[in-house]
């Protein structure tokens, strides 16, 4: 009896009458404020010009992307599903070929390099092909085994190391039909962690798992970019990209939106005044008269934006409102978020149910 893997590849096929390309603002945010290097080729991890992939049947599904990841960087592929993120990266790691454009991969050009350079990134890629049939720790036997570098001496305690770090020792004996789809998805992060990487390529790593899983695939994430390998990874969650990324880019409908530094991409969505106070009708009308705009009273609070003055008509305000004797409880400024980044640069929600 054959059995296929659990997980299947996605065929190249012509796609439905998708979403409408339509040009979407790309503002000059260039990654500037990576660490002050020189800005060669060598220090970029992976690099695209131009990258584009029309499928058969018409469907833009990436349109013209430069990306630049910087090397050590954890970088966030964020964009709603659908957006051409799992698109960029088959084509970054030689699976599908562009249309158009260039992409390097460690320096090198894919997929022409396919051979050199995927032995140096380890990947997982919208969920791993298994075997239903074999054991966790089976499977992850025949990725090693797959695997020419790997010396079969040292095999079994790769397996069982790589086990322990996504926490599927326990489970490792039972056949991989059996697992969840966080299961599997901790067994194809395994796979992409039996040996130390340059590049660690990780395609939604966190989809299926509940919120502790997700705790866990992002402290991993950390502890292997602390150990210095680049780690790109696509989601469409972005409080995961805030809390483990140091570098992100926003897709779109198949555009860059944006990319740079998250420090530098959450400055750009203006933070929101907030008051915490349980006068709130008075506080409301003391910002409003110092021109604080969109103001949203609440219980206990009030928050607003600043005008023009931004941060220096901080001090004003805060002795505005004491003056008519409200009672200040709290008073601060709420740091924006990518989300507002994204919906400021878009002009959309951030469609998360997607
Ligand atoms: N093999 C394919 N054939 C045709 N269209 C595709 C194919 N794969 C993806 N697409 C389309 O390309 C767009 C981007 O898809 P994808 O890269 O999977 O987005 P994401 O990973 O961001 O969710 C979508 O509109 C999707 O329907
Ligand atoms: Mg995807």
């Amino acid at each position: 009896m054959t059995e296929t893997p659990v997980t299947g590849d996605v065929t190249e096929s012509a796609g439905g009458p998708g979403a409408v390309s339509r040009p979407a603002p790309v503002p000059s945010a260039s990654p500037a404020s990576s660490p002050a290097s020189p800005a060669s080729a060598g220090d970029d991890v992976i690099r695209t010009r131009g990258l584009t992939k029309r499928f058969r049947g018409g469907q833009l599904a990436v349109d013209g992307l430069d990306l630049t990841v910087p090397r050590g960087s954890v970088f966030g592929f964020l964009g709603p599903n659908g957006s051409g993120k799992t698109t960029t990266i088959r084509m970054l790691m030689g699976l599908i070929a562009p249309t158009a454009g260039m992409a390097t991969v460690l320096g090198e050009s894919m997929p022409q390099s396919v051979a050199t350079v995927l032995p140096r990134v380890g990947a997982l890629i919208e969920g791993p092909a298994l075997y239903g049939f074999l054991s966790g720790r089976d499977n992850l036997v025949r990725f090693d085994a797959a695997d020419p570098t790997a010396d079969p001496r040292t095999r079994r305690q790769r397996v069982e190391t790589a086990l322990e770090r996504v926490g599927l020792s326990a489970a490792a004996g039972k056949k991989a039909r059996a697992y969840s789809l966080g299961m599997k998805q901790r067994l194809g992060l395994a796979s992409a962690l039996l040996q130390p990487r340059e590049l660690l390529v990780l395609d939604e790593p966190t989809n299926g798992l509940d919120p502790q899983g997700m705790r866990e695939i992002r402290a991993l994430v950390r502890e292997v970019a602390a150990e210095g390998t680049t780690v790109f990874l696509s989601s469409h969650l972005l409080d995961e990209i805030e809390q483990v990324c140091t570098h992100a880019a926003v897709m779109s409908r198949g555009r860059l939106v944006v990319q740079g530094t998250v420090a530098e991409l959450a400055a750009r969505a203006q933070g929101r005044l907030v008051v915490r106070t349980p006068d709130v009708a008075q506080a409301a009308e003391v910002l409003a008269a110092h021109q604080v705009g969109a103001l949203v009273p609440g219980e206990g609070r009030v928050d607003g934006e600043l005008g023009a003055s931004g941060d220096e008509a901080l001090p004003k305000l805060c002795a505005a409102l004491v003056e008519a004797g409200v009672r200040v409880h709290g008073f601060g400024l709420e740091r924006g978020t990518l989300e507002d980044a994204f919906v400021a640069l878009t002009g959309e929600g951030f469609d998360v149910a997607g």
